[in-house]
């Protein structure tokens, strides 16, 4: 659509507001209009008000009733690991029979059960899976999303990884973000050799990923199927094939040592940093100061110096609560005393097929509200400004307000509190990036 008009939403959440990211009280502020309209012209928003506001001044512009639904910012789901081969089906049997996470992964699955499976699969037949996730995420109104690699774990398989997110990027209109995840955990040829397999990271991955990516890899087009609506390929296609680089930081992953080491050398080749951190034990926030990470995702453990220090920061905390709830724990990380301490909390699925098998934004919130005790308003908040400030385009995403991208979803709710209301149903209308519709419930 060149230009619509959108009228007559019970409620637009639009999010509008100076200050990104939110914090304390500020995240409860979804600045709602009743009755909402908003007008998108060549992608954008124009302008957000009330119909009787819009109405008058977008003659011949085509609308689309919104009457008894609930209009907000695309979900931007800032942590995935969608470049995997198949499920992990034995993990999980083994989980329900009261096995644990590490447990699993010392019995020789965990992570790395999922290296094979990408080492002998192409970029293209990675790709039709990304792709096939990123086109189930905006079924649930997602339309930015933050994809790693990390499953590959040698030099070719974790580029292949990158290029068939680079693919997916290609064929669904979304906003992908592409991140190194290199360093998720040591494969099984170098358990003897952890020091190399992190010099490998540093001087073969890290280098590699942050190359500006070659015309050549457009040919990639080939062989996937384009999205079911919209012919707007390619949109927001990244310069090189990471933006960021990540580490797991964790017991029977990468030490806090090796993980400086990596980070370093992502900083050093003009990559941007998070990490996962705190998802099993605790490890001193402060020591990643000098990055600046744009976030540092998990926090399960955390200590209270760890708290003040990142409420006095930038870094955005992205609590995972799926995995959590996945791995069948009943401990979630302290969503109340970081927002209420000052922190910017973001939220997102962590979609991966060990701990987080799930693309549903809206069952995010579900988790949010019932496991973390975040109000639904701060939840909508975490996955949406919040989430893209994690991702550094909280100029662009996150709030519907004049001049931003017209993203948005449409749920079928009257009031907003319903989304995290209904969990583990379908309740979002409609999704559109970029003022085109990606999503359309039959
Ligand atoms: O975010 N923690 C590390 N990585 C993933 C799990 C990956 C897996 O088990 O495949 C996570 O939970
Ligand atoms: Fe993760």
């Amino acid at each position: 659509m060149s230009a619509a008009l959108l009228i007559h939403a019970s409620q637009l959440l639009t999010l509008r507001g100076d200050v990104a990211p939110r914090r304390g009280p500020a995240m409860a502020e979804l600045a709602i209009i009743e009755d909402g309209a908003v007008l998108i012209k060549d992608g954008r928003i124009t302008a957000a008000g009330t119909t009787d506001e819009l109405r008058p001044h977008s003659k011949n512009t085509e609308e689309i009733d919104c009457r008894n639904k609930v209009v907000l910012p695309g979900f931007v789901d800032s942590h995935t690991h969608p470049v995997f081969a198949t499920p992990r089906l034995i993990d999980f049997e083994k989980r329900v029979a009261g096995a644990s996470y590490e447990e699993i992964a010392a019995a020789g699955g965990g992570i790395r059960a999922s290296i094979h499976g990408v080492r002998e699969s192409s970029a293209d037949k990675l790709a039709h899976h990304v792709l096939h996730a990123l086109n189930e995420m905006s079924a649930y109104g997602t339309t930015t999303v933050e994809a790693k690699s990390g499953y590959g774990l040698d030099l070719a398989s974790e580029l292949r990884s990158l290029e068939a997110i680079r693919q997916a990027a290609q064929h669904w209109q979304g906003t992908l973000v592409p991140t190194l995840l290199g360093a998720h955990v040591v494969p099984p040829e170098f358990r003897d050799n952890l020091d190399e397999y992190v010099r490998i990271v540093c001087d073969e991955m890290i280098p590699a990923a942050a190359r500006p990516v070659p015309q050549s890899l457009s040919r990639a087009r080939r062989g996937i199927r384009a999205p079911q609506l919209g012919a707007n390929l390619g949109n927001d296609t990244p310069q090189k094939l990471a933006a960021y680089v990540d580490v797991f930081c964790e017991r029977g992953a990468f030490t806090p040592e090796q993980s400086l080491r990596i980070l370093r050398a992502a900083v050093a080749h003009g990559l941007k940093t998070r990490i996962h951190v705190g998802q099993l034990t605790h490890t001193a926030l402060e020591l990643f100061s000098e990055f600046h990470c744009a976030s540092f995702d998990h926090l399960d453990n955390l200590s209270d110096a760890d708290i003040a220090w990142l409420a006095k920061s930038d870094t955005v905390a992205t609590l995972l609560p799926a995995a959590n709830y996945f791995l069948g724990l009943t401990t979630f990380p302290p969503a109340r005393k970081l927002i209420d301490s000052g922190v910017a909390v973001a939220l997102a699925t962590d979609y991966n097929p060990g701990t987080s098998p799930t693309v549903s934004m809206p069952m995010i919130l579900s988790l949010a509200c019932t496991q973390l005790r975040m109000t639904p308003a701060e939840a909508i908040a975490a996955a949406t400004i919040n989430a893209a400030y994690a991702l550094k385009r909280d100029d662009r995403l996150g709030s519907l307000e004049t001049g931003k991208q017209a993203d948005f979803a449409v749920f079928e709710v009257e009031d907003y509190r319903e989304i995290p209301y209904y969990f583990g149903m379908q309740r979002c209308w409609m999704t559109v990036k970029n003022g085109e519709i990606i999503y359309l419930k039959d």
